[in-house]
């Protein structure tokens, strides 16, 4: 389904032309860069598969004609992190969706630690650094500016069995809400997306099986149509059901839910 033409209105009239996506070479990220190509934004595109990342690109320019820079790296390390920021210096960024993550399972006492640190380093530190650098940046706009945070819904309780990974997230939750009020003054508007389950590379890489998830156009139509107006978002029918039937639970209520959802996501792990 295509933005409505106001939803488009709304965006270039408050945050200009440009935005980008990190993690678009898959997912949700390119979801996200189909729809905004389609509705006439310039994109900076990010993501470590420069095969893919070069293909949408391609499939970008000839579909919607429009601007596309793209820029491989891993976000995990600095050193990439850097590049992308100078390689936009450039460029007047309204929208920046920092979505690129992945997720590990299982049990912690037998995880890699480089792995959980190379995590750690793409979900939080690389968001951390990418929203303080956006942000500073957005303040030069004529415009206003939004910044997107891939949260998740595993952000609002601690995770066995996922343990990491749902603390990284409530790492981007905790920073996106903080900074939706704080950025008020700036004129930057915050937004976190929590989804739940979507149908993307995402499980594979976690080594998750779900057993039902969302369609990830529909979670990137939700976004956008979301940016501006909240502070947080839960995107797609499927999230929206699962978070209003467990509103009413406590959180160490959640915490033992979460549990059993992530155990059956996990069992094929138990030999
Ligand atoms: N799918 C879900 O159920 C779900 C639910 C809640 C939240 N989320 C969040 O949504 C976001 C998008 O995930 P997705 O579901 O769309 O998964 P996905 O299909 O695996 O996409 C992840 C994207 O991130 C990029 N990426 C991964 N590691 C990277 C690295 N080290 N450096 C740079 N880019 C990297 C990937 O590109 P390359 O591989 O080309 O680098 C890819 O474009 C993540 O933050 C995830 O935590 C997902």
């Amino acid at each position: 389904m295509k933005l409505k033409q106001h939803t488009i209105k709304r965006l270039k009239g408050n945050y200009g032309s440009w935005s980008l996506i990190t993690g678009a070479t898959s997912g949700i990220g390119r979801e996200l860069a189909l729809k905004l190509g389609e509705s006439g934004f310039n994109l900076v595109i990010t993501g470590r598969r420069k095969n893919l990342l070069d293909a949408l690109k391609q499939q970008l320019v000839e579909a919607y004609k429009v601007d596309v820079v793209a820029i491989a790296g891993d976000l995990s390390a600095e050193i990439d992190v850097i590049h992308l920021i100078e390689e936009t210096e450039h460029l007047n960024l309204g929208i920046v969706i920092l979505n690129a993550g992945f997720g590990t399972s299982g049990k912690f006492i037998n995880s890699n630690l480089d792995d959980e640190l190379n995590m750690l380093n793409l979900n939080c530190k690389a968001v951390l650094i990418l929203t303080h650098h956006y942000a500073n940046k957005m303040k030069s706009l004529s415009n206003k500016g939004a910044i997107v945070l891939l949260s998740s819904m595993v952000a609002f309780q601690g995770v066995p069995n996922a343990t990491n990974y749902a603390a990284t997230k409530a790492y981007v939750q905790s920073l996106g809400e903080a900074l939706h009020l704080e950025f008020k003054s700036e004129d930057i508007d915050v937004l976190c997306a929590a989804p739940g389950p979507v149908e993307t590379g995402f499980s594979a890489r976690a080594d998750m099986k779900m057993n039902s998830a969302s369609n990830p156009k529909d979670i990137a139509t939700s976004i956008i149509k979301a940016i501006g107006k909240k502070s947080t978002v839960f995107p797609g029918l499927l999230t929206k059901f699962l978070v209003y039937n467990l509103r009413m639970t406590p959180r160490w209520g959640k915490i033992r839910i979460m549990g059993k959802v992530m155990q059956g996501f996990t069992k094929h792990q138990i030999k």
